[in-house]
């Protein structure tokens, strides 16, 4: 092989893994340019029901199963703590709008249905029901959301 060939196959392997290297830092936890997957299709046409994330008995409720109040079964503040600011290493900051600010309805109900494979977060669709997901994720969004509905 010519030497410049080797030269550029060389460029392109570091362009290879200097991209992958970054794209790899795109799924860290705090701020800056996160790649959010893709809901799957069953998931991605999901809606909240209309007025949820400000209908503030529906945030009432969604506070209730997430501190472990309504449901033993059920308490994500034991992971993801009661203002939102995570108390297990990995789970999810819910106050940084950066990233829960670009998650659809679908992508939500996705997540807290199925879970994240091969992490501490299950699914939680043998737990609660739909109109319980909704709930606790219209208050989930509250943290990035000032503490509002919005
Ligand atoms: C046992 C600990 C634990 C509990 C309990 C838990 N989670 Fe999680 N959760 C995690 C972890 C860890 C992640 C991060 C997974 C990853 O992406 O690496 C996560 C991720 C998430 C995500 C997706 C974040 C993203 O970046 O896609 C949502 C939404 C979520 N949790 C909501 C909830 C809700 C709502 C509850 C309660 C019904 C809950 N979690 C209970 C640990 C937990």
């Amino acid at each position: 092989m010519k030497p410049e060939r080797l030269f550029s196959l060389i460029v392109l392997l570091m362009v290879v893994l200097f991209w992958g290297g970054c794209s790899k830092r795109e799924g860290a936890k705090t701020g800056g340019e996160v790649k959010i997957p893709v809901a799957p299709a069953a998931y991605a046409d999901k809606h909240i029901p209309e007025g949820w994330w400000t209908d503030e008995k529906v945030i009432a409720e969604g506070k209730e199963l997430y501190e472990g109040r309504k449901n033993m079964d059920v308490n994500c503040a034991a992971c993801h703590g009661m203002g939102g600011l995570p108390v297990l290493t990995g789970a999810r900051d819910f106050r940084d709008a950066l990233i829960v600010g670009k998650w659809s309805d679908g992508y939500w109900f996705w997540r807290v249905s199925e879970g994240v494979p091969d992490t501490a977060m299950t699914g939680w669709k043998e737990k609660l029901s739909e109109e319980e997901i909704w709930q606790v994720i219209a208050y989930s969004r509250t943290f990035s959301q000032g503490g509002k509905g919005q």
